[in-house]
C-alpha cells in the first residue's frame, strides 16, 4: 500500500520592520538600498537582496535583466554568487539572506524556484539552516529558517553521491 506523507513548512511573520532585531533591520535596509543597482528596464521590478555573513559583513545584489529576457538574473543569485566567488571559506559564513521588491509594487518577495535551488546549494556548503527574510516594502516580513521550508524534497549535492 502506498503511504501518504505530509510535509509542513514553518514561518515567523513580523508585522513590520520595527519588530526585527537591529541587525536584521540593518540587513533589510541594505537590501532596500541594493535596489539602486537593479537593471530592470523590462519588468521595471527592482529587487534587492542582502546576505549576512557570520562576521557581520553584508554583501548585496540586485536583479539584472537582459533584452533577451532569458539571461536575467535575480537579486538573490547576484548576491549569493558575489559571496560564492570569494571562495568556500567565505560562503561557509553565510547566515541570512533578505530580499525586497520595488516601492511601487509592494508585495511579499519570495525567492523564485531557481533562487531556492541556489540557496539550497549555499545551505549545503554552510552545513546549517540558512535564515531567509522575505520582505514586503512597508509591510510584513516572513522569516524562515532552512531552505527545506521553501524547497521541500530539494535536490542537492548529497543526491550525487
Ligand atoms: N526577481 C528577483 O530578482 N528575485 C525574486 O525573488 C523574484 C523576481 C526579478 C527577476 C526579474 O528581473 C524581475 O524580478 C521580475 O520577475
Amino acid at each position: 500500500m502506498p503511504k501518504k506523507i505530509e510535509i509542513t513548512a514553518q514561518f515567523t511573520v513580523y508585522e513590520n520592520q520595527n519588530e526585527l532585531t537591529p541587525p536584521d533591520q540593518l540587513l533589510v535596509s541594505a537590501a532596500l538600498a541594493a535596489r539602486a543597482g537593479s537593471h530592470s528596464p523590462y519588468s521595471e521590478f527592482q529587487v534587492g537582496a542582502a546576505v549576512q555573513l557570520a562576521d557581520g559583513q553584508i554583501i548585496t545584489g540586485a536583479n539584472i535583466e537582459n533584452a533577451a529576457y532569458g539571461p536575467t538574473t535575480c537579486a538573490e543569485q547576484v548576491a549569493l554568487f558575489s559571496v560564492m566567488k570569494l571562495g568556500q571559506e567565505t560562503t561557509k559564513q553565510v547566515r541570512t539572506i533578505a530580499v525586497v521588491g520595488p516601492d511601487q509594487k509592494p508585495t511579499l518577495i519570495t525567492p523564485c524556484g531557481v533562487c531556492r535551488q541556489v540557496i539550497k546549494e549555499v545551505e549545503d556548503i554552510v552545513s546549517q539552516p540558512l535564515r531567509i527574510l522575505m520582505v514586503k516594502v512597508n509591510g510584513e516580513i516572513y522569516e524562515t529558517v532552512g531552505i527545506e521550508n521553501l524547497l521541500p524534497l530539494g535536490f542537492g549535492p548529497a543526491d550525487l553521491q
